[in-house]
């Protein structure tokens, strides 16, 4: 690993539309930084962090996300009023001198490209060029750098803003990945200068400095889906929609049979393991992990373990919950739970509880988890059955061998063998229907 990283993030982002820094916006769950600094944490040991706009709120995030990894991570505080611009980005204060690093190599990542892979990312090292540019084509180029190629060589790179229409044309693209000759940058960055429409230091002139003083740079052409830029909600979206992609593909190599694949949903941190099948429309988030199990349609799942069971369809488990042996039907909610060998068929609440082997439960039954203040268990031993419609009231014991009659409010602890009910007794009387409705008929 002898390459120094560098990634570009102090932008101000205003083409997100948002008070949340672009480069903290999410694509599956994960903020876009935080994919940038997970690829290059991969080549190298020596990662240099460019900020300016919220720059405490985005490192607080990185220290946050990569604690065993901040020796190898390094802040720098762009002096945007100076010297705003991607070349800017790499100044120090004084005399446009480079921000120190430890490699004679040097990778440069813009910050919003958040589908960036290891493997394109190493084909920008270990070559002799001084200067490589990433490099991609598009039908619709519009955002984008144009790049001129003559002979296999960059001549140029013209800012959107910058361009004539012939030059608007052009299709062939900045990717916004340069690997960079530490002496050339030291030697040309002070020469940069921001005699353009945005009265910007453009990373991008140093290409053309380069030319002028007859250095070749070698265009690397990669692959559009890894190196698309997001700067707009509809761009942070198209991303997401090739990391989905990817996470589907992944998951189905894996061995899951994934039912109408576009319209899952998954993040990077979610697992399968053994022989798994999911339905159309569901939701799976968080850190969760799922094996050998059957996801029925539409079901949502955040941060919890299943395992061997089916779940859904509609069913929504969230976070902290253990799931084994079990069947869990339409329109249940889990949360903080674990459930072993038990079915909860229809339409249920059921947070902070243990359910032990063989019980099972009925329809409409509720944990009362909160009481207004604070959050309290159910525990529910083995082998009990609740019938349908009735209420746990919480902090609650249920031993094993236990059987509730449906529509009970259960308030006190049950022993094992007991059969629980809390009901009003039914009475019927004769004729009610006709006197309620037509009190003249005798
Ligand atoms: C940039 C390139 C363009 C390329 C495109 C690829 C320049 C001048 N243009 O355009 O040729 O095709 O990326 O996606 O580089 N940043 C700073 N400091 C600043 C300004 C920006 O650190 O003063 C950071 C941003 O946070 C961002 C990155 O640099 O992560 C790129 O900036 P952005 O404004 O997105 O550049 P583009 O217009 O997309
Ligand atoms: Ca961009």
């Amino acid at each position: 690993m002898s390459v120094s990283v560098i990634i570009l993030a102090a932008g101000a982002g205003t083409r997100m539309r948002s008070s949340l820094p672009k480069v903290l916006h999410k694509i599956c769950g994960q903020e876009m930084l935080s994919y940038s600094v997970q690829e290059a944490l991969k080549i190298s040991e020596d990662i240099h962090i460019i900020l300016f706009f919220q720059h405490e709120k985005i490192r607080q995030h990185i220290e946050c996300s990569f604690q065993d990894h901040l020796h190898k991570i390094f802040f720098h505080i762009q002096n945007h009023s100076k010297y705003p611009g991607t070349g800017g980005a790499l100044m120090q204060n004084e005399q446009q001198k480079l921000i120190p690093l430890k490699h004679d190599q040097i990778l440069i990542l813009n910050g919003d490209m958040p589908l960036i892979t290891k493997e394109e990312l190493e084909r920008f090292i270990g070559f002799k060029n001084p200067v490589a540019l990433g490099v991609f084509e598009l039908e619709n180029p519009t955002g984008y750098g144009r790049v001129i190629i003559k002979d296999n060589q960059v001549k140029q790179i013209i800012e959107e803003k910058d361009a004539t229409p012939p030059i608007k044309a052009i299709r062939t693209l900045n990717a916004g990945v340069y690997a960079f000759d530490k002496k050339f940058l030291e030697t040309y960055l002070p020469k940069l200068t921001n005699t353009n429409a945005q009265k910007e230091y453009y990373l991008t002139d140093l290409i053309d400095l380069a030319t002028k003083n007859k250095l070749e740079i070698l265009p690397i052409f990669v692959n559009p889906k890894n190196f698309m830029g997001v700067n707009s909600k509809s761009e942070l979206s198209k991303a997401q929609d090739i990391m989905l992609e990817r996470l589907r593909n992944k998951a189905m190599d894996q061995g899951v049979i994934i039912h109408l694949p576009q319209t899952l949903y998954l993040e990077p941190s979610v697992t399968f393991e053994g022989e798994c099948e999911i339905q159309p429309g569901v939701c799976i988030s968080g850190k969760t992990k799922i094996i050998n199990s059957l996801i029925k349609a539409y079901s949502v799942i955040e941060s919890s373990v299943i395992e061997h069971s089916d779940i859904g369809p509609m069913a929504h488990i969230r976070p902290g919950c253990e799931i084994s042996q079990s069947h869990i039907g339409n329109f249940v909610e889990l949360k903080a739970s674990k459930i072993k060998g038990a079915k909860a068929g229809h339409l249920s609440y059921l947070g902070d509880c243990e359910i032990g082997e063989g019980s099972n439960i009925g329809a409409g039954v509720i944990t009362c988890n909160y009481d207004g203040k604070a959050k309290h268990k159910t525990l529910i031993g083995k082998n009990v059955f609740i019938g349908s419609d009735t209420q746990l009231v919480a902090p609650l014991e249920i031993e094993s061998n236990v059987l509730i009659g449906s529509g009970t409010t259960m308030t006190k602890n049950a022993k094992e063998g007991d059969l629980v009910i809390s009901r009003v007794r039914q009475e019927n009387k004769n004729g009610g229907f006709y006197r309620f409705f037509n009190p003249n008929k005798k």
